[in-house]
C-alpha cells in the first residue's frame, strides 16, 4: 500500500518535471522546449522567451523547438521567437570554441561532463576514431586536454564536417584532428581498418548497428566507448539493461572484452536513460 502511494507520487512528479517547457542555452541563444506530448501554450512561450532577452543580457536570441531530435542527422526543428533572428552562435566548453547552427547541427551542453570524462581516460599518443563526431565536441577537447596521436572525426552531416573543419582551426588542432565527412562504416572500412586505440560511439540509435566496424577499426586491443538508449522498467536498473544489450551483441563476434565502465550520461524521457558503457576489447 505505502508502495503504491510513493510510486503515485513519483510518477506524478515525473509527469510534472517533463511537462514544463525546458529552457537550454548555447552560446548567445536560448532554445525553449516544450514536452511534446502537451501542446503548445504559444502566449505562454512568447512571455517566457521575452522574459529571458529582457533580463539575460548575455541572450540575444531565443528559439522555440517543435520537434525532437530526430533523423539520422540528429536535428531538431526550429521557430524563432524573440531577439536576432540567428541559429548561429559560438559555444564554449572547457576552454575550447565551438562554431553551432542550433537548426542544421546536433548540440546539447548535457554532454559536457562525458566529453571531460573520456577526454581524461586518453592516455598519450594513443589513435582515436570518433565515429559521430558532430562538429567535434569530443574531438577537440580530447585533442585539447590530452595528448592524443591522432583522432579521426567523422560526420555523416554535411553541415556538422563544414563546422568542425572550421573549429579545430579555431581551437588550432589541425594535424591531430582530422575531419571525415561520410558513414562512419564506410569510412573505417575503406581506409581506418586495425588502426585506433580507442573508438567514441556516441550515437545510441545506431550504436549496436555499427558496432562491427568499431571493432573492425581497432588494432589488436583497445576501447571503446558505446551509447545506448535504454527504457527501463520499474526497478530495473537502467544500466544492467544496457550490460546485457552489449553483451549479448559483443558475444556475436571473436574477441576478448571487459566492460570496465558504466555511468548514465543522462535522462532523455521518462523511463528512458542514456548509458555509456566503456569496453576495453582485445581480438584473438
Ligand atoms: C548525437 S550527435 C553527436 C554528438 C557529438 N558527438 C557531441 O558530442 O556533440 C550524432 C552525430 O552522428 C552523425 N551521424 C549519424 N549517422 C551517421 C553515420 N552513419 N556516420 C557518421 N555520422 C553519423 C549525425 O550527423 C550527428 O552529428
Amino acid at each position: 500500500m505505502l508502495t503504491n502511494t510513493i510510486d503515485t507520487a513519483i510518477m506524478k512528479e515525473l509527469r510534472m518535471k517533463w511537462a514544463k517547457p525546458k529552457i537550454e542555452y548555447i552560446g548567445d541563444i536560448a532554445i525553449i522546449k516544450p514536452p511534446f506530448f502537451n501542446k503548445i501554450n504559444i502566449d505562454h512561450i512568447k512571455s517566457l522567451a521575452n522574459e529571458v532577452i529582457e533580463k539575460q543580457k548575455s541572450i540575444k536570441s531565443v528559439w522555440l523547438a517543435t520537434s525532437p531530435v530526430k533523423g539520422k542527422e540528429k536535428t531538431r526543428d526550429f521557430i524563432h521567437i524573440a531577439g536576432e533572428k540567428r541559429s548561429h552562435t559560438i559555444y564554449k566548453e572547457h576552454g575550447c570554441l565551438f562554431k553551432v547552427d542550433i537548426r542544421n547541427v546536433f548540440i546539447t551542453p548535457r554532454l559536457s561532463f562525458e566529453h571531460l570524462r573520456v577526454a581524461y581516460m586518453v592516455r598519450e599518443n594513443e589513435t582515436i576514431i570518433n565515429m559521430f563526431a558532430g562538429v567535434g565536441l569530443f574531438s577537440i577537447i580530447i585533442a585539447k586536454k590530452s595528448k592524443p596521436f591522432l583522432v579521426h572525426s567523422i560526420d555523416i552531416n554535411p553541415h556538422a564536417y563544414k563546422l568542425m573543419k572550421e573549429n579545430i582551426a579555431l581551437n588550432k588542432v589541425e594535424g591531430i584532428v582530422i575531419p571525415y565527412l561520410g558513414d562512419a562504416g564506410d569510412v573505417i572500412k575503406e581506409i581506418l581498418q586495425n588502426s585506433a586505440d580507442r573508438v567514441l560511439m556516441p550515437l545510441p540509435e545506431i550504436a549496436l548497428e555499427y558496432l562491427s566496424y568499431a571493432i573492425l577499426s581497432i588494432r589488436k586491443k583497445g576501447f571503446i566507448h558505446i551509447y545506448l538508449h535504454v527504457n527501463s522498467k520499474k526497478y530495473q536498473d537502467p544500466i544492467e539493461v544496457a550490460r546485457e544489450l552489449l553483451v549479448n551483441k559483443l558475444n556475436e563476434f571473436k574477441i576478448s572484452y571487459e566492460i570496465r565502465g558504466s555511468r548514465i550520461v543522462r535522462s532523455v524521457g521518462p523511463r528512458l536513460y542514456q548509458v555509456v558503457l566503456d569496453v576495453f576489447t582485445k581480438k584473438h
